[in-house]
């Protein structure tokens, strides 16, 4: 039996053939999901070929996302493929990170390598290749940035027309850039970013547009492959915690499912626990597990890590199964947090962007109230690459950032440039009294 698209609610689980054009279940509206037959595998045949295929010079093996394809079977063929070599991130190690995170020892699985410098190119390969598979000639997406970036790469390479629709002023320059650069038609428009989504909804069916955004289950399909990865690095050994920011949840979603196929494969013993970070300004994941109320949208989020500036996820629900299948939990850090913790990622010569260093705020957060205990084995997932968000970078060390309430950020690790003569003495005197 071929994949197929599976409702996502409980109460309903229609399911719908693996090339219709769908976002959501056309009877309730629910998200869809990408199904597999109740696969037997060969685990110990399949981790040795992944290990084989790192050896070899055909693109699909290069890739660190269709390596793995044995676990994202939903192609026939791999003629629609588009792959830049995605994926093939690494694990680094910081002893400083660690410390300061209140852990003995840290991982972070820095997704900032891929080749348009965000998890995203994990998932863009996937959706790509399926919005080839149906003969679409246009994609779209709504994003705050990295979407955008890597939909126009993927899309352009793969010869389709990309259509990115962001919101004006809110997204960093680095990614607009390289939207423009990676050919995309671009327009900012004046709403936020689940405005704007809820618009490109309505036109992609209008003018017979495929979407990219993450509610599309392939693009989830492909970000399966951060945590397949991950746990090859790490021998098959899960962590007892992976640690992400929480923005739409997508993510959080393509983790978790990845977590349950796995365990239900053989391929790991025990799940470890998801912990979702989200920015205090745009935290309404964080506010709904804690009140377990309805789900309520944040009207206006805030926050300088931009890309989780969002206020209503569409994947809350998924992301909600997965938090509790994982038995995980749900932070939420300030703007200063964020900072502080972005700033001891870069001094470790690591870096990233703002949104990425939620995670290691929220590890010291959680150490500290004692959820993550210090000697726990961790892994935070870096999602976003340190050149993606430059201006931020500056003000910080410079202590020119302020909060979107207009409070200032203090650059408590800041790293000023120094403006020197062109005088020998004077940069001498300089250098030796530091
Ligand atoms: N980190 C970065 C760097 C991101 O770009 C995003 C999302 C997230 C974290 C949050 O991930 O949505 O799966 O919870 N960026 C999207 C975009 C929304 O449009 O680029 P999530």
């Amino acid at each position: 039996m071929p994949a197929e698209l599976i409702c996502f609610e409980a109460a309903c689980r229609a399911r719908f053939p693996i090339h219709q054009i769908l976002y959501n279940c056309p009877h309730c509206g629910g998200l869809l999901e990408v199904a597999y037959p109740d696969g037997t595998g060969d685990p110990e045949g399949w981790k040795r070929l992944w290990r084989e295929r790192r050896m070899s010079n055909a693109p699909l093996d290069q890739s660190g996302v269709w390596r793995y394809r044995e676990l994202i079977p939903f192609l026939e063929d791999f003629s629609p493929v588009v792959t830049l070599r995605e994926g093939n991130t690494p694990l680094l190690e910081s002893p400083q990170a660690a410390r300061y995170g209140g852990l003995d020892r840290i991982q972070f699985k820095h997704q900032g390598f891929n080749p348009t410098g965000s998890f995203k190119d994990n998932g863009m390969t996937c959706g790509a290749a399926q919005a080839r598979r149906l003969g679409m000639r246009r994609v779209a997406c709504v994003s705050t940035g990295n979407t955008s970036a890597s939909m126009a790469a993927y899309a352009s390479a793969g010869g389709l027309q990309p259509i990115i629709f962001i919101p004006h002023g809110n997204i960093s320059y680095g990614k607009l850039a390289q939207a423009i650069e990676y050919g995309a038609r671009t327009l900012q428009i004046e709403a936020n970013f689940d405005e704007i989504l809820a618009l490109v909804r309505v036109l992609a069916e209008r003018i017979g547009i495929y979407l990219l955004n993450s509610i599309n289950p392939f693009r989830i399909e492909g970000q399966k492959s951060i945590v397949i990865e991950m746990l090859d690095q790490r021998d098959w050994e899960a962590p007892d915690w992976i640690v992400l920011p929480g923005g739409n949840l997508g993510n959080t979603s393509a983790f978790g499912k990845a977590l349950r196929e796995l365990l239900a494969l053989g391929l790991i013993r025990k799940t470890p626990r998801l912990a979702v970070i989200q920015a205090a300004g745009a935290a309404p994941f964080y506010d709904f597990i804690r009140t377990r109320g309805e789900f309520r949208a944040v009207e206006n989020p805030e926050t300088l890590a931009t890309a989780i500036r969002i206020g209503d996820p569409v994947s809350w629900p998924k992301a909600l199964r997965e938090v509790e299948c994982s038995v995980g939990v749900v932070e939420k850090v300030t703007e200063q947090e964020i900072a502080d913790g972005k700033a001891q990622i870069g001094k470790a010569g690591i870096g990233c962007e703002p949104a990425s260093a939620a995670t290691l705020a929220g590890i010291r957060k959680l150490t500290a109230a004692g959820v993550i205990r210090p000697d726990a084995d961790v892994v935070a997932v870096l999602t976003g690459n340190v050149l993606k968000d430059p201006d931020y970078v500056y003000k910080y060390h410079t202590g020119t950032l302020t909060a979107p309430d207009g409070s200032a950020i203090c650059p408590t690790f800041g790293n000023q440039p120094q403006r020197l003569p062109n005088d020998p003495d004077v940069i001498e005197k300089a250098l030796t009294r530091d």
